[in-house]
């Protein structure tokens, strides 16, 4: 209503409203490649485009005289409340798109009470972010390493910096085909961007110096970053004049040995069902599988035991060709049938948006991209914003379709496009 009345008044909003002037508007302030490598999806971006079809194929049925004047959109979810079913997605190398990054999101999510979920492909370390959300829960999002000991020391910071959850991404063991970023020859991890999570750990710095002490150069002087690194870095100093890590890091760069370490123990394409029973000895955390896609993927998610699950196709980045995501969550949701949450991200634009995913049976939605963008534009506050609008719109919605509480945002309030009822 505030927003409402803010705008009916004459004040505009501090970004667009509309999802599609909103990116538009972040791409002429981003630079090509960091507006490339956040827009950006798998080949020739048809699942990221099927993302968003997905939606026009559910249209939202609204019902009248239901009592509507006090909207109830919180609930609850692993201990902690959330003033509405929205989280932010665990998005990496944020300090491409405005230099205070990860701290930015997390001072902005916490203004709201909205949970983060805190990237392992941060530009800040967890407990900063952490530090800055107060009180606000925090998730941990683990790419899990082939290393052991970094894996197990990723996941004691989450609990040590008071994460209310683990959420263990798998659909990215490996990069998928990134069309965009191949193009214009252009890997952020490479220029030594987005891995503030390693560079801040202790088993992760005994790597590097295992790696400098056994290394390439007998000289012991640390390796000097690649030219092509040195023009990227420079290039976005540029577009990011009050950016102070990046100046500083253009002063002492990353020794090339970090972002070789990091490469080498990114992840563990070889992982299977049988390594969750190694992470269940690891935390106490409810721990939550994002990627999933497949029915029967998400019976054998409970069958391991684990706590929650994110349907994601990761905004369409991995696999080309592949369903909308949320063409496959009607199906998670019949066979997961209440018994963990299940969270729903690819795709999500606006508030009906959010709306139509409830529906069709998500517990919460995680929101990607469009934060990324009011992130650019207008740092904590562009954030903050898109919040808001996703949030305010949500609870209009759900208004004027006649939904009082969560409760009432189910299937029923939901119908295939087109079709008679
Ligand atoms: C991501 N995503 C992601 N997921 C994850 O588990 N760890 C990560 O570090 C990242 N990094 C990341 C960077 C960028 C630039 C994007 C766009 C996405 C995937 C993210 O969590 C989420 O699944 C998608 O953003 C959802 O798609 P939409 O709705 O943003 O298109």
């Amino acid at each position: 209503a505030a927003i409402y009345r803010e705008g009916v008044f004459g004040r505009r909003p501090v970004v667009p409203t509309s999802p599609s002037a909103l990116e538009h508007a972040a791409r002429r302030r981003m630079s090509r490649r960091a507006y490339a490598y956040v827009a950006g999806s798998a080949g020739q971006e048809r699942t990221a485009q099927a993302n968003v079809d997905a939606f026009e194929r559910w249209q939202i049925v609204p019902r009248m005289l239901r009592d509507v004047s006090t909207p109830d959109v919180g609930l609850d979810l692993f201990g902690d409340h959330l003033p509405a079913p929205l989280l932010l997605a665990p998005i990496g190398v944020l300090e491409m798109a405005h230099h205070e990054a990860d701290l930015a999101v997390g001072r902005a999510a916490a203004s709201l009470g909205l949970p983060a979920i805190l990237s392992s492909q941060a530009s800040r370390p967890m407990e900063q972010v952490a530090d800055a959300m107060g009180t606000t829960p925090h998730w941990f999002q683990l790419y899990w390493s082939n290393n052991d000991d970094l894996a197990q020391s990723f996941v004691q910071r989450a609990e040590a910096s008071g994460a209310s959850a683990l959420v263990v991404t798998l659909d990215t063991h490996s990069l998928g085909w990134r069309t965009r970023d191949l193009d214009l020859a252009f890997l952020p991890f490479a220029h030594g961007l987005g891995i503030a999570q390693y560079t801040s750990d202790p088993v992760f710095a005994d790597l590097v110096a295992q790696r400098v002490a056994s290394g390439s150069r007998a000289d012991g002087h640390q390796p000097r970053p690649t030219p092509a690194a040195v023009r990227a870095l420079v290039s976005m100093a540029r577009h990011y004049p009050g950016d102070d890590s990046l100046t500083t890091r253009l002063r002492s760069p990353l020794p090339r040995a970090a972002v070789e370490t990091f490469l080498d123990v990114f992840s563990r394409p070889s992982l299977t069902w049988r390594d969750l029973g190694w992470l269940r000895d690891q935390t106490t955390l409810p721990i939550v599988l994002k990627g999933i896609q497949h029915p029967d993927d998400a019976a054998q998610a409970l069958d391991a035991g684990v706590d929650g699950l994110v349907v994601s196709n990761h905004g369409g980045r991995q696999v080309d060709d592949a369903i909308g995501s949320l063409d496959a969550l009607p199906g998670v949701v019949d066979r997961v049938d209440g018994r963990v949450p299940v969270l729903f991200d690819s795709g999500v634009r606006s508030g009906a948006d959010v709306f139509v995913a409830l529906a069709l049976g998500a517990t919460a939605v995680c929101l990607g991209r469009p934060w990324v963008y009011g992130l650019a534009l207008a740092g904590e506050r562009g954030v903050r914003t898109v919040l808001q609008h996703v949030a305010a719109e949500l609870e209009l919605t759900m208004a004027l379709a006649g939904c009082a509480s969560l409760a009432d945002v189910d299937r029923r309030a939901v119908t295939p496009a087109g079709r008679d009822r």
